[in-house]
């Protein structure tokens, strides 16, 4: 939500398009955060220069062209998702901050105390030009910088006044290459150029200039000059142990690659991105999880597992369910990580929480890990974004490895996510005992084999991209599945909705006549996930049922069945193949084309699949 990039290069004095130049590359690459308005702020000698437009990034390009001309050493960028305050130039980052507009500021989360600040701002004379939130963060940095004098311990000393979750960045006109930023419950991290540095919500953010990177902690304040970076923390002590690492994502990952949309390019990536998140875990046929930090005794005890997540997230959570159960006999819980500490749940040393997130800052998930280690309970956290807030805080964490995922809509880190439970839940197998070691090889030597699967689905696209195309106009959509096919109806109900605004709905295809076959009229599509027939007998057979039921009620039916299954073709309109896999790993091949479905539908419908409307990619508000 909100995406921050920050520049600091060398103070020369003479006309640079550098800092402009990164910060509008940095925006570009964040822009999937949230788009709904952009902006940029250089200093100009005494004088700080802000540029802002609503609407996407494209907007402020041209503004900007005058600006490569300053003679700024920083830059600081904002690309925006409204909270307070419509998408408007005027509500737009940076905000100026001070009486004289000294200072320009970006804000990525929601300062909860805003309203006391801004009334105290106001009565002491400071204009308030917007109606966000973040303005009066700029004004408490520019009057602490009064009697500061210097931009850290201003930043520090309005940090500690601020409630709520904030990353802040800040330049000053008495500052000409520096920028300071501070961060609480928001992510922020710095990279480390070669004579200049600079700081992101994430590393797209400076991916293209440079590799290396510096974790920022909770409260911090980090002031980056072209040639240092300084940390302290909210009480003024320096820190010296900030985590460096090497970035694994390369620029490309950040480019669509000759597809339309990212969407389409990270769909299609699903087989590699899979065989990464598998790839180095499984060795001579053994499980190997070296960052599985929680000691194997700890591991033994276990007597519940809770999964806490949100939106595709919780899917994947909800076919993992499945899985572990079966193989480690541990009850799994999958609830939404906004709903799970408000019901007071049972959670004990006992009990280990899955948290699954691809941005690894959903703020709802991080609230759920927060409560449930007060609990004293274990913390998992699966996640795709190194360095984020929920990895950290974890008390281990298994990162998916399939790439940056920019499109809004989750399609390949949900395949990531579902294999890495899958290798945490055969861990925990293998910890506890429940599988015999041959037994684990065989799953695992299975799971090996899925990309090569996910490949052949991907390549036999043609049928579900000319229904997509067909079905442009659709309404409504009905998914059904029971089973580990019940949470992929519910993913390509939300795909749907998500990306094409069309509605959409996933039910457990059993569920169906206790109300809702009520939806189904003449000419409703339904997709049906159907399991295999060589699984569980009457699990097929009731599908088998459940797509003649609709059926008979006029549904057009979109089935999705496994190759060679005969049985679904007196009832099918469309039989949609997937190949043939176990049962629990089904749901890494039956999704896919329903996920094809909605980006053609989308993209046919003209709309932009990247960037859905109302949505950012990553949730960092409650
Ligand atoms: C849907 C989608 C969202 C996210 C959810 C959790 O396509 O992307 O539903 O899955 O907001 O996000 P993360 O995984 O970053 O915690």
């Amino acid at each position: 939500m909100c995406g921050i990039v920050g520049y600091a290069g060398p103070v020369s004095g003479a006309p640079s398009p550098r800092p402009v130049d990164v910060a509008l590359q940095g925006l570009a690459r964040l822009e999937y955060r949230g788009y709904d308005s952009a902006g940029v702020a250089v200093l100009d000698g005494d004088q700080v220069r802000v540029d802002k437009r609503a609407g996407k990034l494209a907007n402020l390009r041209e503004a900007l062209e005058s600006r490569r001309e300053t003679p700024s050493a920083v830059a600081i960028g904002h690309t925006r998702w409204a909270t307070h305050g419509a998408p408007t130039d005027g509500n737009a980052h940076p905000h100026l901050g001070g009486r004289e507009q000294e200072l320009a500021l970006v804000h990525n989360g929601i300062i909860e105390n805003f309203a006391a600040l801004r009334a105290e701002l106001e009565a002491d004379g400071y204009p308030f030009l917007s109606e966000t939130d973040s303005e009066v963060a700029a004004h408490l940095v520019a009057r602490e910088m009064e009697t500061a004098g210097d931009l850290t311990e201003a930043m520090r000393r309005t940090a500690g006044r601020l409630e709520g979750a904030f990353t802040l960045l800040a330049v000053h006109r008495t500052a000409p290459g520096t920028v300071v930023a501070a961060r609480r419950n928001s992510p922020l991290v710095v990279g480390l150029g070669e004579g200049e540095n600079f700081l992101g919500s994430d590393v797209a953010a400076f991916v293209d200039a440079t590799k290396e990177a510096l974790e920022v902690g909770q409260d911090q304040v980090v002031t980056v000059t072209a040639d240092s970076v300084d940390i302290i923390d909210f009480e003024g002590t320096p820190v010296t142990d900030a985590k460096r690492y090497t970035i694994e994502w390369d620029a490309q990952g950040a480019q669509k690659g000759g597809y339309a949309s990212f969407m389409a390019k990270e769909i299609h990536e699903q087989a590699s991105a899979v065989a990464d998140t598998l790839r180095g875990r499984i060795e001579d046929g053994k499980l190997q999880l070296d960052e599985m930090k929680i000691d194997e005794a700890v591991l033994r005890t276990i007597d519940k597992i809770v999964v806490v997540a949100c939106g595709t997230a919780a899917n994947a959570g909800a076919v993992v369910k499945y899985a572990i159960e079966h193989w480690c006999r541990i009850p799994v819980e999958v609830e939404l990580a906004h709903e799970f500490r408000y019901r007071d749940p049972v959670v004990t040393e006992k009990t280990l929480v899955v948290a699954i997130s691809q941005s690894g800052e959903t703020m709802d998930t991080l609230m759920a890990v927060r409560h449930a280690q007060e609990q004293g309970a274990k913390v998992v956290a699966i996640c795709n974004t190194r360095g984020s807030t929920i990895p950290r805080e974890a008390d281990a964490a298994l990162y998916l490895h399939v790439g940056p995922e920019i499109a809004v809509a989750s399609t390949k880190a949900y395949l990531g996510q579902i294999a890495a439970c899958f290798l945490l839940g055969l861990f925990l197998a293998q910890v506890r005992g429940n599988l015999y070691p041959d037994e684990i090889a065989q799953q695992m030597e299975d799971l090996s084999a899925i990309p090569e699967k996910i490949q052949e689905v991907l390549d036999n696209s043609d049928q579900v991209e000319r229904l997509a195309l067909e079905m442009k106009d659709a309404t409504s959509v009905l998914f059904l599945g029971r089973h580990v096919g019940y949470p992929t109806a519910m993913e390509g109900a939300l795909k749907l909705k998500e990306i094409a605004y069309i509605h959409a709905e996933g039910f457990a295809a059993g569920e169906l006549k206790h109300g809702p076959i009520a939806l189904v009229d003449e000419g409703q599509p339904v997709f049906v996930i159907v399991p295999s027939p060589g699984g569980r007998d009457s699990l097929h057979s009731k599908v088998v049922s459940n797509i003649q039921e609709v059926r008979a009620r006029g549904a057009r039916t979109l089935v999705i069945a496994e190759e060679g299954d005969e049985a679904v073709l007196p009832y099918a309109d469309e039989v949609i193949r997937y190949p043939r896999t176990r049962a629990l790993f089904a749901p890494l091949l039956t999704v896919i084309p329903l996920q094809i479905f909605s980006c053609e539908l989308a993209t046919a419908k003209g709309l932009d699949v990247d960037q859905p409307r109302n949505l950012a990619k990553s949730v960092t508000v409650e």
